[in-house]
């Protein structure tokens, strides 16, 4: 069976320090819902409070409608996978994934039989009795997470499998992971600092920062509509500039250095003002070159050319350096010193308050 997890006002200190000061969320049955954010940030510290390794200084974690805030690791039918694998170095394969089951006093044929099974989901069949100081990392990682679901966990919790892969087998894995887990429909918490891994599995991500989710959503939403600056430059890569909202009759109009204004119509300030200055987070996608000067005004520093995409570094009349991404022409690349002019597409960009911590621009698109 799978479970919705409940958290519920949680609390975790460690001596005076609190690291999780209120935490609430609800993991839904059957989702993948990851948590992000930096090293520190208490990811590790909130999966062992839903493994029972943690102890709660507060609120409660339930499992459906039961709470299990005293039950003991070993009796909350969960399944972990770490980034160190955590396999027995002294049992083969097999006996690595049938141990739990072993545990378990299943009856032997039931064990080989479920073995086998795990063995074709997570594709290691052909290396079933091999020791594991014989098998590639992801080979071991694969056996790590065999061995997590072949007991039909009520939970699966994975706290950075992939960090210890190189490039091109984390992407591998991580296809593997999202197929697998969409096959078998456990409700999984999953945590890492990458978010590029995160957007590429999650059914949800929460964004954490200090102990405190800061964006709870879907990939397309946290990396469309960042809840506040701190969310949209840790979620792929963006530009914060500043600019001023002025209103003219109803309507804004985003200015942004001496000569570049727009009219934007998906802004909603809570207390509305006649002028009110604002941080904008511009992705460089988000950036359209143009003749027109009465764009902002730029300067190319230095150009990258990855084929379908050039990235441009430039600097604007205020020093600052910002980056774009254009689709590659056939004509010839910018050069370092020409003078070029931008807009910024309206409908993409994002725009806060002056602190960074609110968005205003348009919620219920997505
Ligand atoms: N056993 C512990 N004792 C004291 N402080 C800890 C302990 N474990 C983690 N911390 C602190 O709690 C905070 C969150 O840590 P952690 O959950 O490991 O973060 P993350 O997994 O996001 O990198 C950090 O400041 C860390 O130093
Ligand atoms: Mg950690």
């Amino acid at each position: 069976m799978t479970v919705t997890i409940n958290i519920k006002d949680l609390v975790k200190k460690y001596a005076d320090a609190t690291v999780i000061p209120a935490l609430s969320l609800e993991i839904k049955k059957g989702e993948f819902f990851t948590l992000l954010g930096p090293s520190g940030c208490g990811k590790t510290t909130l999966l062992r409070m839903i493994a029972g390794f943690n102890s709660i200084e507060g609120g409660t974690i339930s499992f459906n409608e039961r709470v299990i805030n005293q039950v003991e690791p070993g009796k909350r039918n969960i399944g972990m996978v770490f980034q160190n694998y955590a396999i027995f170095p002294h049992l083969t394969v097999k006996g690595n994934i049938a141990f739990g089951l072993e545990n378990r006093k299943i009856p032997k044929e039931q064990i080989a039989a479920k073995v086998d099974d795990i063995l074709k989901v997570v594709q290691i069949e052909q290396y079933k009795d091999r020791m594991p100081k014989n098998l590639s990392g992801g080979q071991q990682q694969r056996v790590a997470l065999a061995r997590a679901i072949v007991i039909r966990p009520d939970v699966l919790l994975m706290d950075e499998p992939l960090s210890n892969l190189d490039a091109k087998l984390r992407i591998d894995m991580r296809n593997a992971i999202k197929d697998l887990q969409r096959e078998v429909g456990i409700t999984t918490v999953y945590v890492t600092h990458d978010q590029e891994e995160a957007m590429a599995v999650s059914d949800r991500i929460a964004v954490m920062k200090s102990g405190i989710i800061q964006h709870l959503g879907t990939p397309q939403e946290i990396y469309q509509r960042p809840a506040n600056v701190f969310v949209a430059t840790f979620i792929g890569r963006t530009n914060i500039i500043e600019g001023t909202l002025t209103q003219v009759e109803g309507r804004y109009s985003l200015q942004i250095g001496s000569d570049y204004a727009e009219p934007v119509s998906n802004i909603r300030v809570p207390k509305p003002q006649a002028s009110l200055k604002v941080q904008i987070s511009v992705r460089p996608e988000e950036f359209i070159m143009t003749e027109d000067q009465s764009g902002i005004r730029a300067t190319i520093v230095h150009s990258v050319f990855l084929g379908q995409n050039t990235h441009y570094f430039v600097d604007l009349e205020s020093g600052q350096r910002i980056e774009i991404t254009q689709e590659s022409k056939t004509s010839q690349i910018l050069s370092p010193g020409e003078v070029i002019y931008l807009k910024v597409k309206t409908d993409k960009i994002n725009v806060y308050d002056a602190a960074g911590e609110l968005n205003y621009t348009g919620s219920g698109q997505l």
